[in-house]
C-alpha cells in the first residue's frame, strides 16, 4: 500500500486543510483573551451537548450494522460485520466521557443542574441531527467522517496548559481535556488502521470524507458562536 495514496492519510490531509485555512482566518476567539473563565466555560458546555450524543450516535450506527436486511453482496456483509464491531469497542471506550465534563463544571462552581439546563445551539443540532439521518436513512458508515473528525485533533498539553494560565481554573476543571489528550491520539489510530482493513468501495470512501468536512466546517461555526 503506497502510505501517500492510503484513504485513511487523504482524509486527515484534508481535515488538516479545513483547520489550517481557519486558522489563518484568525480562530483564536478575543473573548478568550478578554474573558477566559467566562469563555472556557462555555466552551465546556458546548463540548458537553456534542459529547452526549457520541454513544447514542454509535449505538444507532451499531444497531443499523447488525440489522441490516439489504445486504446482497459477501463484501458488504463483512463490512457490516467489521464496522458493528467497531461501534461496539468503541461505545465502551466512550461510554460517560460526558459525564467527565459535568463534573470538571461542577469543579468549577457550575452545578450539573445548569450544565444541563442550557439548550444546546441550532449548530449542534444539525451537526449531531445530520448524523442520525445519514445512519438511519443512507449508511451507518458515514458517521466514521464524524468520528475522524471528533477525535482526529487531540488537545496538547501545551493548549491545556496556556487555558489554564489564561482561566486560572484548577486542575480539575481540565481533567476531560487531559484525558482525552492521551487517549484520542489511540483513538485516532486505530480509526486510521480501520479505515484501511475496512473493503471499501469508492463511494463509501466518498460519504465519509463528505461527511468529515461537512462537520468539521459545522464544528468551526459552533465554535465561533
Ligand atoms: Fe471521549
Ligand atoms: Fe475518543
Amino acid at each position: 500500500m503506497n502510505y501517500i495514496t492510503s484513504f485513511s492519510t487523504r482524509l486527515r490531509i484534508k481535515l488538516h486543510l479545513v483547520n489550517d485555512l481557519e486558522k489563518n482566518d484568525n480562530i483564536i476567539p478575543a473573548l478568550l483573551e478578554q474573558n477566559a473563565p467566562l469563555w472556557f466555560k462555555n466552551y465546556l458546555i458546548v463540548t458537553y451537548s456534542i459529547m452526549c450524543s457520541s454513544v447514542p450516535l454509535m449505538k444507532a450506527a451499531y444497531e443499523k450494522c447488525i440489522n441490516q436486511t439489504t445486504t446482497t453482496t459477501t463484501t458488504e456483509k463483512k463490512l457490516m460485520f467489521d464496522l458493528g464491531k467497531y461501534y461496539k469497542k468503541h461505545i465502551e471506550e466512550e461510554m460517560n466521557h460526558d459525564e467527565w465534563i459535568l463534573d470538571d463544571l461542577q469543579s468549577i462552581g457550575i452545578p450539573r443542574e445548569e450544565s444541563l439546563s442550557r439548550k444546546p445551539s441550532q449548530a449542534v443540532a444539525e451537526l449531531v441531527g445530520s448524523q442520525y439521518y445519514w445512519i438511519y436513512h443512507w449508511h451507518p458508515i458515514c458517521l466514521l467522517g464524524y468520528i475522524a473528525l471528533l477525535e482526529g485533533n487531540p488537545p496538547t498539553m501545551n493548549l491545556i496548559d496556556r487555558l489554564q494560565k489564561l482561566t486560572g481554573y484548577p486542575n480539575t476543571a481540565f481533567r476531560t481535556m487531559v484525558k482525552h489528550s492521551n487517549l484520542d491520539p489511540h483513538h485516532r489510530d486505530e480509526l486510521n488502521e480501520l479505515l484501511e482493513k475496512l473493503p471499501l468501495e469508492k463511494q463509501h470512501e466518498e460519504w465519509i470524507t463528505y461527511n468529515a468536512l461537512y462537520s468539521a466546517n459545522k464544528l468551526l461555526e459552533i465554535r465561533k458562536q
